[in-house]
């Protein structure tokens, strides 16, 4: 009888998404709702039989904390699991973060049969990924993804890594999660800025490969964003304030069309990353928005959130993308109305400068094996690379600048809140 390997690719169904890449490498991405209800099993049985290590972030620990430790007592064994809290936000996702959570988890006996369980959004995600990852040289790992960047992004893919030498994510492992868990319901508490960062990488996924999802986006800008009346003023961290969710349980838009962008996100990203898992090819689509953006996260020392630098970055490849004719005007224009209409910055005065961005473009030459392979779009839902630093005439990146710029100016971010 000859036994036949899985077919290499991402299947879809009603709980989720598996991908089985060419490597050998397989796991699913789970959709489920109210992971932490008492009536849901998903968890438990991921994580039954094995002493488990849960962290979570200061505010994840507010939120959930208490429903997190009741499922935990109630679905695992007494004295087989514990609850960290750890620091996140980028300026802790360190080495010296990642060395901590180790710390614990050796403290509390882990073995290679044990597993980390990361409740988070992706900065935790990231760290737990790589402790678990080098942690007794590999342990399983269990990420549960909070935020909508987490769900459409980090949850899909098996990047790890933490912040180091002055660059974003400089070290990392690619360690596959043996459970990505996505539950939407976590969105409910997410800050508006927080949604909007998420809604900047679903944007990306609509412009390189899906027209549909754009036109959704176009349609229903609202999808996943919290009414007006919940949102309060900033906290003393500059983010929004959200109260607790509306009765009817809704986020922002229709929950039908809530499910379809985030399906559809989380299939392109998972269709995109599956022939090129471990990115061995370094010219990748899902870049787009990824060349300028970490310059610009980490010259505004975080004031710019990872989101918004992935927008303004696809507002700038766009502005490029129509000065080198690979882009209509028109589709230019489209593009940076939706990321303003979503409440997303398209320019960063502080630190779209021309000699930051050339910066970016030599840094991202670097990492990119001396190519550049800047992901620019030639429609809505189709991209292309400019592959070398010698394929932008002098003056291009300058003049996409000055546009930029004007771009900013003329739009005005809608905004749920206004400082106070
Ligand atoms: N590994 C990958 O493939 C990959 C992909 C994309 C991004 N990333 C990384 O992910 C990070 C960005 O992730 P992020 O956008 O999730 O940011 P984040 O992890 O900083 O979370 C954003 C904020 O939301 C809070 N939060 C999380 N869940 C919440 C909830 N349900 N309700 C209320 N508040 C909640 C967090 O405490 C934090 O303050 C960056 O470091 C980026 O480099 C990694």
């Amino acid at each position: 009888m000859s036994i036949s390997a899985p077919t290499t690719g991402v299947r879809a169904d009603a709980t989720g998404f598996s991908l089985h890449a060419a490597d050998g490498t397989a796991y699913r991405v789970e959709l489920t709702m109210d992971l932490f209800a008492p009536g849901n099993p998903l968890l438990r049985d991921r994580l039954a039989g094995r002493r488990v290590v849960a962290y979570v972030g200061p505010t994840v620990n507010r939120l959930y904390g208490e429903r997190i430790r009741a499922y935990l007592r109630d679905r695992l064994s007494p004295g087989s699991w514990t609850v960290h809290m750890v620091r996140t936000g980028e300026r802790f996702k360190t080495l010296a973060s990642v060395e901590r959570i180790g710390a614990l988890a050796k403290a509390d006996g882990l073995d290679r049969h044990g597993v980390m369980l990361a409740v988070g959004g992706g900065v935790l995600c990231d760290l737990v990924g790589f402790a678990a990852a080098t942690y007794a040289r590999g342990v399983r790992y269990v990420k549960v993804n909070t935020t909508l960047v987490g769900q459409v992004d980090v949850g899909v893919g098996i990047k790890t890594g933490v912040n180091a030498f002055g660059s974003k994510n400089m070290l990392g492992a690619y360690h596959p999660a043996y459970a990505s868990i996505n539950d939407p319901a976590f969105l409910r508490t997410l800050p508006d800025r927080e949604i909007r960062c998420g809604l900047g990488e679903i944007v990306k996924m609509a412009v390189i490969r899906d027209r549909a999802l754009f036109e959704t986006l176009v349609e229903h800008p609202d999808a996943f964003r919290p009414p007006p009346d919940r949102v309060g003023p900033p906290g003393p961290d500059g983010m929004d304030r959200v109260d607790p969710p509306r009765p009817d349980g809704a986020v922002g838009g229709p929950a039908g069309v809530e499910d379809y962008i985030l399906r559809a996100a989380m299939e392109s990203m998972l269709r995109e990353l599956c022939p090129n898992l471990r990115e061995e090819n370094l010219a990748r689509l899902v870049d787009f928005g990824h060349t300028f953006g970490p310059v610009i996260e980490t010259a505004s020392d975080y004031r710019v959130a990872h989101g918004e630098s992935v927008a303004i970055d696809m507002a700038l490849s766009s502005q490029i993308a129509r000065l080198l004719g690979l882009l209509s005007e028109a589709d230019c224009d489209r593009i940076t109305d939706l990321l303003l209409r979503l409440g997303l910055p398209v320019h960063d005065a502080a630190t779209c400068t021309p000699e930051l961005m050339w910066q970016a473009l030599r840094g991202a030459w670097e990492r990119r094996g001396r190519r550049l392979h800047l992901v620019v779009p030639t429609g809505i839902g189709s991209a292309t690379f400019v592959d070398d630093l010698d394929d932008l005439p002098a003056g291009v990146l300058d003049k996409a600048l000055v546009a930029l710029a004007a771009a900013g100016r003329a739009g005005r971010p809608r905004r749920l809140v206004v400082a106070g």
